[in-house]
């Protein structure tokens, strides 16, 4: 399989469990190695090769699948960070919506009409926009509010737009919030792991009420196994969580989850909360509805959010330079 982003954080994750699960697997991993990206996540895992380069390339990309008859398609790679993309949208648009059309492209060329290939496409509950009440089905009407969001908005409509059009056995998943090792600092648990470990303020956007959807990602490549095995081409398949959140609900578990593993006295990481202006275009809720996957490939999460930030707040106390 081609694992594009496989050296970012769910891509790292996935690679590995494939690794673990599929001992015979060939996996190629394209990565451009981002400032997100990381070889050592991957480094050492067996039967894994990585190529750097950018999913824009689609001539390396179709020689790829061609020269090492790759028949799957795993696609992770994409600018991730939404304060980023408000900052400077261009290079979301390259890679998140271009990039796709490139290797839409590419598995286009390679594959022909090979009805056994597979592209997953891994997309967001993002692209739904803010959901008040209840959550998002698949095929809910798209309402992004953030050039991250818009991008990939774009780029599943070019998925499923290349299947309806041209066949292609593409499938797109949507995920909440994902959460657990090897995530980059930047991201809001991880950078709040830090924050309270060097004993610096937890910046929190707004009134902290925006509320999302927590998925540990060791559950998420889980289901991604699943539908690359199960899903049905031209299908959405939505992946969440069991619990949803306030960011200072979810802080604030965080802090004294922190405090336990530092042996700190309670309440001293959540001292550092520290509320800024809110991000431009803050959604206030992210929802989505996982009943298809759980429904049809009996799928569920193994890992409460406790049992996930307990791990997670191992490994980063392990792994950080504090
Ligand atoms: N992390 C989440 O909570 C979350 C939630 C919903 C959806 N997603 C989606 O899941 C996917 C993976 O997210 P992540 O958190 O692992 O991202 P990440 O930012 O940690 O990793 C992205 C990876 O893609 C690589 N990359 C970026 N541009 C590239 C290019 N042009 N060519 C080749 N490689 C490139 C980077 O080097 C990096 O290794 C993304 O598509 C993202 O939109 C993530």
């Amino acid at each position: 399989m081609l694992v594009t982003g496989g050296a970012g954080f769910i891509g790292a994750n996935f690679v590995r469990r494939i690794a673990l699960h599929h001992p015979d697997a060939r996996i190629v991993v394209l990565d451009s190695l981002t400032y997100a990206g990381d070889a050592s996540r991957i480094q050492g895992v067996r039967g894994v090769e990585l190529v750097v380069g950018n999913i824009c390339d689609g001539t390396l990309v179709r020689d790829l699948l061609i020269s090492r008859q790759l028949g799957f398609i795993i696609h992770f790679a994409a600018e991730s960070h939404v304060d980023r993309s408000i900052r400077g949208p261009a290079p979301f648009i390259q890679t998140n919506l271009v990039g796709t059309f490139s290797l839409l492209e590419a598995a286009r060329e390679a594959w022909g009409d090979d009805s056994s290939a597979r592209f997953i496409h891994v997309s967001t509950d993002e692209v739904y926009g803010s959901i008040e009440i209840g959550q998002a089905q698949e095929g809910a009407p798209y309402a992004p509010n953030n050039p991250y969001s818009a991008s990939k908005a774009g780029s599943d409509h070019l998925a499923r737009a290349y299947h309806r059009t041209y066949g292609l056995p593409v499938l797109v998943t949507h995920c909440t919030n994902n959460f657990g090792p090897f995530q980059h600092p930047e991201k809001l648990i991880p950078s709040a792991i830090a924050c309270m470990a060097r004993n610096e303020p937890v910046p929190i956007y707004g009134n902290g009420q925006n509320i999302r959807n927590w998925l540990f990602v060791e559950d998420h490549c889980a289901a991604l196994e699943l539908v690359l095995a199960h899903g049905i081409p031209g299908e959405a398949y939505g992946i969440s969580g069991d619990e949803e959140y306030s960011n200072l609900d979810l802080l604030t578990v965080l802090a004294n989850r922190v405090d336990l593993a530092l042996g700190r006295l309670p309440g001293t990481s959540s001292a550092l909360f520290e509320f800024v202006p809110d991000r431009p275009g803050h959604d206030h809720r992210y929802a989505l509805s996982s009943t298809r996957i759980r429904d049809d490939f009996g799928w569920c999460t193994t890992t409460t959010l406790l049992e996930g930030m307990d791990r997670t707040i191992m490994w980063y106390l392990k792994t950080m330079d504090l």
